[in-house]
């Protein structure tokens, strides 16, 4: 590092706070993202992770050991950088940096440059280098979007007298179906990762009243769709007294709570995936609700018109292409309702005025993004949940807990799982939900 050119050291910033700075000299940490160079005239460009800037580095205006330091840096060598913040309309970011020192903490060998260059890759290189992938710009907003999500879901429920309760992780029995459970060896008896907090924030539920939970689950899911990962972050609100009628209606209200808070507070990083915003500001409670049967119809119209392929059979579960087709005739989340009981799970509560219905919802994401949310009211008789266990080849032994809620006080209660990643594919409007977390599991991928 050269002599600074004045003795008291340039206060720090990250590149999204640097316009508090305007006109005055700052020191950067981070990376060197780009480098354009013209004869005399050196344009670096700087990443911190929390934003992008260009460096202006005339030779006149520095040593000649800054000029050469940056001359021919390579791609994400890491860098310290002070120099003067100037305000530039046509700069993304609103700011350029009159670069005047430079220190390179690691330089990147000539011989093996990162591997991520400018250009275009293909998806299999890229999460084969997932580690490095995610310091693009691109990649690094979408993981910041992320995390506004949960914290938007922390803090919605939190908000709302909600209590954070964890469940386990390793579990004795499934909960979403015996298909897709992740077997674990446990001190010589078998173990499954979890699908879901449902059953243990059921009980958590009736001890706190309204809670919630949010956390990693495992789906041994054989599919290799754009909506389906081994491994997925799902956050689960359940309330006591609460029927399917009030449970759409929290679903609703968090739905627009997420989105509002992501257009407000990330906006930068809504502009540097290039979403369109205009579909976001359109979702606003209340939405649309359509019972299956009503949804069935829709898909029967549509196979009539041949906008659909393959005719819907009555009693099925929606596939990809139903859901993606329902919910792209609406410019907001759709609520479908009252599933046949025989395709969902066993917990959820009939219909009383149709035992044929369960009384649940699934919430459908627009622009053909399908099921984001999946939720039900639970059945509250001890009768009739023990029949279901038995009727669904569960172990009954494994569930004398669950049961014991329907023992002791059993009330109405409901609740719903929404899974982060499928949320950010659809905020994000990305392709697949790989590029929605950091490390993805897929059926095909457990690397990096
Ligand atoms: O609809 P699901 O299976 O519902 C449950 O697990 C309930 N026990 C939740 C509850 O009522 N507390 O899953 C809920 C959500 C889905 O709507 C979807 O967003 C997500 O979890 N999900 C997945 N996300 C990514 N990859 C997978 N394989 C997923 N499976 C479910
Ligand atoms: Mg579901």
């Amino acid at each position: 590092m050269t002599e600074p050119t004045n003795s008291v050291p340039a206060p720090f910033t990250t590149i999204a706070k640097i316009g508090d700075f305007e006109g005055q000299t700052v020191l950067l940490r981070g990376w060197l993202y780009n480098l354009r160079e013209s004869g005399k005239l050196l344009f670096p460009i700087f990443r911190d992770g929390s934003g992008t800037i260009q460096g202006i580095v005339p030779k006149a205006a520095v040593t000649p050991e800054v000029f050469d330091a940056i001359k021919g840096l390579t791609q994400e060598s890491s860098v310290t950088v002070t120099g003067k913040v100037r305000a530039d309309k046509r700069a993304p970011g609103g700011y350029e940096l009159d670069v005047e020192n430079v220190e390179v903490i690691q330089r990147v060998p000539e011989e093996s440059p990162f591997p991520i260059s400018l250009k275009e890759h293909g998806t299999d290189f890229l999460m084969e280098n997932r580690h490095l992938w995610i310091r693009t710009p691109r990649q690094a907003a979408i993981l910041r979007i992320r995390a506004e999500i949960i914290k938007a879901a922390r803090d919605f429920f939190d908000d709302r007298g909600f209590t954070l309760t964890d469940p386990p992780i390793l579990t004795p029995a499934a909960c979403e179906g015996t298909s897709t459970l992740f077997p674990v060896e446990y001190f010589g008896d078998e173990a499954y990762l979890t699908q879901s907090g449902q059953l243990y924030i059921e009980s958590t539920a009736l001890a706190l009243g309204k809670v919630y939970s949010f956390g990693p689950t495992f789906r041994a899911e054989k599919s290799k769709t754009r909506r389906h990962l081994t491994e997925f972050w799902m956050v689960e609100p359940e309330v006591a007294y609460c029927d399917l009628a009030q449970l759409m209606e929290l679903a609703e209200q968090f739905l627009s709570f997420i989105v509002d808070r992501v257009l407000s507070r990330r906006a930068a990083d809504l502009k540097t995936i290039q979403r369109d915003t205009a579909k976001l500001e359109a979702i606003k409670a209340p939405f649309p609700r359509l019972s299956y049967d009503e949804a069935v119809a829709m898909l029967n119209d549509a196979h009539a018109k041949g906008l659909l392929e393959h005719p819907f059979e009555y009693g099925n579960d929606f596939g990809s292409p139903d859901e993606t087709y329902i919910s792209s005739q609406f410019d907001r989340p759709v609520m479908v309702h009252r599933y046949p009981a025989a395709v969902k799970a066993f917990y959820m509560e009939p219909d009383p005025e149709n035992a044929k219905y369960a009384l649940c919802v699934d919430v459908l994401a627009p622009e053909g993004y399908g099921e984001i949310i999946g939720g039900s009211q639970r059945i509250a008789s001890y009768d009739l949940l023990k029949q279901r266990i038995e009727e669904h080849g569960l172990p009954l032994e494994s569930f004398q807990w669950y049961l014991d809620l329907r023992r002791y006080g059993s009330v109405p209660h409901s609740g719903f799982g929404m899974g982060i990643e499928r949320a950010v594919a659809w905020i994000c409007g990305l392709d697949h939900v790989r590029e929605t977390i950091p490390f993805a599991r897929t059926l095909n991928r457990i690397y990096p």
